[in-house]
């Protein structure tokens, strides 16, 4: 095959070089393009058809739907990792050994508190406001209390600002929660692992003593696994660009959090479970919704149906419908959304318009039930995402520090009016 594109423009030929990643995917270089055509510039709306970046984290195929950390299936990492691990193998490039996990946790426990005045910001928000919100702005603020996470160049000054996050975000995620129900404020346990932690902080009630159950530890582990990295989407991309003008890390999480917020991204997690609730509230009668979702006139879709890259079955999806069954049974819940959800997916995967446009369920159609079964409020769903998507997000944030990659900045095709004059108000 070529090593170079020859891009014609009014008679004149252009050569760009083929750039290819590990996986033979193919890339044309443009690089050159503008400065070389005398102005001409791709245009990619939704970026469809443009890699930002080179990056050695993640792969994924969304014609044969495969996901691979590092290398790493995402099937055998979910079946035999923690999310530690995991965190450790997609932010450093290999899983660790014994040791360094040790003292990787053990680094990530000892920032494990954050500023007591931290409290008050979330008292000053109201008990009604999204946990996503507040989530992002309380990521932001505690830029202020750790004002030297931000000037990062060394390795070591990007460990300290990493492990200080993945420290104090599992915090403020249960403090978002506990804040919402009216419970105190508090701390888990340092002696337990992370995802335990992290449940404890959530779910301690202030007069009973915590129990930890390994069907919502193994659940959790796994859905943490599952959401840790997916490459260049919406708020991984929104991490880099914001990253790029070297605004630091927590900032740049927190717009990565507001970028995941949106229904069309994390946010899908929450719209499916509302979608449904209102199904079921309705009869549950399933051929409405798909008629609905089928309706150019309408505005429905089926929330947790389709992917921007995956062209076929999310493989996310298949373990999380295997694990949705299992925690279900485990904890004897019976579900009426779980046989909803099913029914859904059986229809539309038979269902022509579905097919046609390739439409599989994603990530978030069954991530919902299992969040729902332990006891997850609705609105903490993203939240859930966010929590694991916190590596993939700092992982690709040190890659693009350690490239050196330049500040993010698109160009764009100008469709306004050309120079014109001023007119006075009065006579406008
Ligand atoms: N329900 C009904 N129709 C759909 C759906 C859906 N969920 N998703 C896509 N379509 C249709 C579109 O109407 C369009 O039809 P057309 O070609 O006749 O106009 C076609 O499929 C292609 O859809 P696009 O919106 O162009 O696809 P795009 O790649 O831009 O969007 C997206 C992907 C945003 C995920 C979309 O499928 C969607 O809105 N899904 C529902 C929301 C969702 O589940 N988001 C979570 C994504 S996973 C994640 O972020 C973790």
């Amino acid at each position: 095959m070529s090593d170079k594109a020859i891009l014609e423009i009014d008679g004149e030929k252009y050569e760009f070089p083929l750039v290819r990643g590990t996986e033979n995917e193919v890339a044309i270089d443009v690089k050159a393009l503008r400065g070389a055509t005398n102005g001409v510039i791709t245009l990619d709306p939704g970026y469809k058809n443009t890699g930002s970046c080179q990056s050695a984290i993640t792969f994924l195929d969304g014609e044969k739907g495969i996901l691979r950390y590092r290398g790493y299936a995402i099937e055998e990492l979910a079946e035999k990792a923690d999310f530690l691990e995991v965190a450790y193998l997609l932010i450093f490039g290999e899983l660790p050994n014994k040791e360094q996990l040790e003292k990787f946790h053990a680094d990530i426990k000892s920032h494990s508190v954050v500023d007591d005045d931290v409290k008050k910001i979330i008292d000053a928000f109201p008990k009604s406001a999204h946990p996503m919100g507040v989530l992002s702005s309380l990521t932001s603020a505690l830029t202020a209390f750790n004002p030297s996470s931000v000037n990062v160049d060394s390795e070591e000054e990007m460990y300290n600002a990493i492990v200080r996050i993945l420290g104090k975000f599992p915090v403020l995620v249960a403090w978002t929660m506990r804040k919402k129900r009216g419970l105190p404020l508090e701390y888990g346990d340092d002696n337990l692992g992370y995802v335990e932690n992290v449940l404890k902080m959530m779910f301690k009630s202030p007069n009973h003593d915590y129990v930890q159950n390994e069907v919502l530890v193994n659940a959790l582990d796994k859905l943490l696994i599952l959401h840790a990295d997916h490459e260049q989407n919406c708020s991984t991309s929104t991490v880099r660009i914001t990253g790029s003008s070297h605004a630091g890390l927590f900032v740049s999480l927190s717009a990565g959090i507001s970028a995941l917020w949106g229904p069309l991204h994390g946010g899908a997690n929450q719209a499916v479970l509302e979608m449904l609730e209102a199904i079921k509230e309705d009869g549950g009668d399933t051929k409405k919704y798909m008629a609905k979702a089928k309706d150019k006139n309408d505005p429905f879709r089926l929330m947790g149906f389709g992917h921007r890259v995956y062209k076929n079955f999310d493989p996310r999806a298949k373990i999380i419908k295997v694990a949705a069954d299992e925690v279900l049974s485990d904890l004897g819940v019976e579900d009426p959304i779980l046989d909803i959800a099913k029914g859904l997916e059986k229809e539309a995967l038979e269902d022509q318009y579905f097919v046609d446009r390739k439409l599989y369920p994603n990530v978030d159609f069954y991530s919902g039930i299992i969040y729902r079964a332990m006891g997850i409020p609705v609105e903490m769903f993203t939240v859930m995402f966010a929590l694991g998507r916190l590596p993939g997000w700092i992982a690709q944030w040190r890659e693009m520090r350690l490239r050196k990659e330049p500040i993010g900045r698109p160009r764009q095709l100008y469709t306004g009016e050309t120079l014109r004059s001023f007119t006075p108000i009065e006579k406008r």
